[in-house]
């Protein structure tokens, strides 16, 4: 479902000098997978992600995304990309704190094509267990609770792909089972999912572990790599 290929990003330093973070990138994921990057701070992961969310674009490489070369995209094709296709959960949560829980879950839906029902927000609602918090602010709500109405919002749409950023980094074990039991419903339903984690526990658990080093991502343990 999405290739990427010979991906490489790299940022200016304030000293000016180009500091290259991934170093020709290659993964491919299919429909349905569910799939771990692991890796030492700094080296690249969220990176990654921001190029496989369509939030930044790499130096070179080819992206496509079910046949679709999506790096030529105009930017504004690129966000209904996101908007239609795409989920993402974050560490901080990143919830609107004005807005209630279901509002929340609801905001996808204001820039989606399909007229604005609040139907769908309910039943994701429903469906991460938290039926009775729909008018609760995010400051009411525990933080294992507050990632379950990302996760809701993340589902609203009914994406292809759910890409996430360290989704248990805030969490306690119990919660951060929780919240991979709902990834593991989301990939039931069909969803692809792409965790990063510093949890090694949790990454065994997914369907495949990347190990992000050196601005590749290989199947093997850092302490095992040879050179891409
Ligand atoms: N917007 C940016 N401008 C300059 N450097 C950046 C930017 N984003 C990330 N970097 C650098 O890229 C490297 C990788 O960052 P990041 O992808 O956030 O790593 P990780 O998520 O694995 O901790 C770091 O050295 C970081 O300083
Ligand atoms: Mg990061």
């Amino acid at each position: 479902m999405i290739v990427l290929d010979q991906i490489q990003k790299s940022y200016r330093t304030p000293q000016g000098a180009r500091h290259v973070v991934l170093k020709g990138l290659q993964l491919s994921l299919n429909a349905g997978e569910f799939m771990a990057v692991v890796g030492p701070s700094g080296s690249g992961k969220s990176t990654l992600l921001n190029v496989l969310g369509l939030m930044d674009q790499p130096d070179s490489g080819q992206y496509r995304f079910e046949d679709r070369d999506v790096l030529q995209l105009k930017e504004k094709e690129r966000a209904a990309m996101r908007n239609r296709y795409l989920g993402f959960v974050f560490q901080q949560f990143h919830l609107l704190p004005q807005a209630t829980a279901l509002e929340n879950i609801a905001l996808p839906l204001l820039y989606g094509s399909a007229p604005f029902s609040l139907d769908a927000a309910r039943e994701q609602l429903n469906r991460v267990g938290l039926a009775d918090f729909a008018d609760y602010f995010p400051s009411q709500l525990s933080g294992g609770q507050q990632q379950r109405i990302a996760i809701a919002r993340a589902m609203v749409n009914r994406p292809k792909l759910i890409l996430a950023d360290e989704p248990t980094g805030n969490l306690d074990t119990e919660n951060a089972n929780a919240i991979f039991r709902l990834f593991q419903k989301a990939q039931e339903e069909g969803c692809c999912i792409l965790m990063i984690t510093h949890d090694a526990a949790l990454a065994e658990r997914a369907d495949r572990q990347f190990y992000l080093h050196d601005g590749c991502l290989t199947v093997q343990t850092p302490m095992e790599v040879t050179p891409c």
